[in-house]
C-alpha cells in the first residue's frame, strides 16, 4: 500500500508544500528547508518552531488516515485527509524520520520502506529514532523545547541515475519559486504570518496580482458568495501589458510556469494558494484554455476549508472543482475579466501622461457578425481620412484598394507569428527609429494645417489622440509646420 501510494503524482516543491502546511496548522512561525547534496545519500530537511507532538501524537502522525476526513478543522487548518506527511513524503524518499518536541520531550519516529519490503513481518514496522548514522542531522532540534524536523532520506524518486549536483540545485530553485507563490500571503508584509527558509536563505512572496502597480488597467472589487458551506470571495485582475512593465518585472511577474500558463483562477484555501491559473472547466459554448490573448487575466477566489467536500479538494490539494451552483457566477466574472484582459494585451496601453479623456482614433476596428470576426480600416482616422478626401475624385479606387487590405489581413499568420514571439504583435513604428515615426506624424500634421485649415493647436490636439502618435506626446509638442 505505501508503495502503491508513492505514485499520487506529487512534484517535489507541491511535497515540501503539503510538510510545510502541517507546520502553519502547528502554529510555526519559522520553516527552515534544508537541502543537502551528497549523491545518493542527499537528504532534505523540514524543520519548524511549531508546537510539536508527543508520543502518542507523533505515532498517530506517522498513521496513514489518522484523522477521519469528515471531521471538522480549526478554520486555520491546511490538513484534511490524515495523510499528507506519509504521501508527500513518500513520494519524494523511501526513509522518512520525524523528530519532534514538545515541551522540552523528545519523540522520534521512522518508515523505511527498503526495511518494510525485506522484512517477512507482517505487521506495520515503524521504528523509533533515526536510522543509523542519521541522528547527527537531528541534532538541531535538541536546544529546542517546541519543533518539528521532517527528514527524507534515500531520495530516490528525485535523485536518479545521472542527477549530479546541478540538477539539485534546479530542484531547489523550483522548490523556492513554487512555495514563494503558493505561501505568498503568508510571506507578505512587515508582520509576516511565516517566515520561510531556504538553505538559510529567505524565501521572499510572489504575488500573482501585481498590487499596487500603476500599470495595472483594472482590479475589480472584492465579491462575496454566502454558501451553506462558508463565505467565497473573488476578485478579478488585469495585469499590466508588456509596454507598462520594465524587462525585471516581465520576467518576475511572469510566474513559475510562464505568462499564458499563470492566467485563470487562483484559488486560495485558508490563505494558501491550492491552485495556480487555469480555468475551472469553465467556458461556453466550448471550454476556455489558457491561451496567449487572455494571458493578463488572473482572478482571485478564496474559499474556506469548511468547502473541502463542494470543491472536490484532493490529497494533494492541487485539485479544485467548483460546485455546479456556482458555475454560473463564475462564468459571468470571468468572461468579464477575459474580455477587458484581451483588449488590454490587443491595444497597447497609452502612456499615463495623457490627461484627457477623449477616445483614443485607432486605425483599425473589429466587428463581430455570425459570420466571424473581420478586421476594418477605420475610415475616420486621420491619415486614412486625408488619403480619402484628396483622392474623392478617385472614391471607387480608394474604396478597392481598402477592401482588398481588409480582406487580405493575413491574420492566421500575425497570430502565429505573435505566439511564438510569446509576445504582442510587433508595432512596427514603437520599434522602428522614430525618424520613420516623426516623418509620418510631419506629413499628418502639414495636411491637418495646410489643406484642412485646422489651427496647430487643434492639430496637436487631434494627433494626440490618433493611433499610434498618442504614445509620443513629446514628438507632438515639438512639431513645426514644414
Ligand atoms: N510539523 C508538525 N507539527 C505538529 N504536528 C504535526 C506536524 N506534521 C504533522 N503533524 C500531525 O500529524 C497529523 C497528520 O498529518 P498529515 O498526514 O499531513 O495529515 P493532515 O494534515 O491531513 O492531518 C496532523 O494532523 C498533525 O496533527
Ligand atoms: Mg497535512
Amino acid at each position: 500500500m505505501l508503495e502503491s501510494l508513492r505514485g499520487l503524482g506529487y512534484s517535489t516543491a507541491a511535497a515540501l508544500a503539503d510538510i510545510i502546511d502541517n507546520s502553519i496548522a502547528a502554529k510555526a512561525t519559522e520553516v527552515r528547508l534544508s537541502f543537502q547534496w551528497n549523491g545518493a545519500r542527499s537528504r532534505i530537511l523540514i524543520l519548524d518552531n511549531g508546537v510539536g507532538m508527543n508520543d502518542a501524537e507523533l505515532e498517530g502522525a506517522m498513521r496513514l488516515g489518522d484523522k477521519n476526513p469528515d471531521t471538522a478543522r480549526s478554520a486555520d487548518d491546511l490538513g484534511r485527509f490524515g495523510m499528507g506527511l506519509k504521501t508527500a513524503s513518500f513520494s519524494q524518499c523511501r526513509r522518512l524520520t520525524v523528530s519532534s518536541m514538545k515541551d522540552g520531550i523528545h519523540s522520534c519516529l521512522r518508515w523505511d520502506l527498503d526495511l518494510l519490503a525485506s522484512s517477512n513481518n507482517n505487521d506495520w514496522l515503524l521504528f523509533e529514532g533515526p536510522a543509523e548514522g542519521s541522528a547527527a542531522h537531528l541534532n538541531v532540534l535538541t536546544d529546542k523545547s517546541n519543533g518539528t524536523l521532517v527528514l527524507w532520506e534515500t531520495l530516490d524518486r528525485i535523485v536518479s541515475k545521472g542527477f549530479d549536483a546541478d540538477d539539485f540545485n534546479d530542484v531547489i530553485d523550483n522548490v523556492e519559486a513554487h512555495l514563494s507563490m503558493v505561501f505568498h500571503r503568508l510571506l507578505e508584509g512587515s508582520s509576516a504570518r511565516l517566515k520561510l527558509l531556504i538553505n538559510d536563505r529567505p524565501v521572499a512572496p510572489w504575488d500573482p496580482f501585481m498590487s499596487g502597480h500603476p500599470g495595472k488597467p483594472w482590479v475589480s472589487p472584492v465579491t462575496h458568495r454566502h454558501t451553506d458551506y462558508g463565505t467565497i470571495s473573488l476578485q478579478c485582475h488585469v495585469l499590466p501589458h508588456r509596454d507598462q512593465l520594465n524587462n525585471d518585472e516581465f520576467e518576475k511577474n511572469a510566474g513559475p510556469s510562464g505568462w499564458p500558463a499563470q492566467q485563470g483562477f487562483y484559488i486560495y484555501r485558508n490563505g494558501r494558494l491550492l491552485l495556480a491559473g487555469g480555468w475551472l472547466g469553465l467556458g461556453t459554448p466550448r471550454r476556455w484554455n489558457r491561451d496567449e490573448a487572455h494571458r493578463l487575466a488572473r482572478i482571485q477566489l478564496d474559499i474556506p476549508n469548511t468547502a473541502d467536500m463542494e470543491w472536490k479538494i484532493d490529497v494533494r490539494k492541487s485539485v479544485a472543482r467548483p460546485p455546479i451552483a456556482l458555475r454560473g457566477w463564475l462564468t459571468a466574472h470571468a468572461t468579464d475579466t477575459r474580455t477587458k484582459a484581451r483588449n488590454a494585451f490587443a491595444f497597447r496601453a497609452s502612456p499615463s501622461t495623457r490627461t484627457s479623456s477623449t477616445p483614443i482614433v485607432h486605425a483599425w476596428r473589429s466587428s463581430t457578425t455570425k459570420a466571424g470576426t473581420k478586421h476594418l480600416i477605420d475610415r475616420s482616422h486621420p491619415a486614412i481620412a486625408a488619403a480619402l478626401s484628396i483622392c474623392s475624385d478617385h472614391a471607387d479606387v480608394m474604396d478597392a484598394m481598402l477592401k482588398i487590405i481588409e480582406e487580405t489581413v493575413p491574420v492566421q499568420r500575425i497570430w502565429l507569428d505573435a505566439m511564438e514571439q510569446k509576445e504582442s504583435p510587433v508595432n512596427h513604428f514603437a520599434e522602428s527609429p522614430p525618424d520613420e515615426l516623426l516623418h509620418v506624424l510631419q506629413v499628418m500634421f502639414n495636411d491637418m494645417i495646410q489643406r484642412r485649415g485646422m489651427s496647430e493647436e487643434l492639430a496637436r490636439q487631434a494627433l494626440a489622440c490618433t493611433e499610434p502618435f498618442q504614445k509620443y506626446p513629446d514628438a507632438i509638442k515639438a512639431l513645426q509646420i514644414a
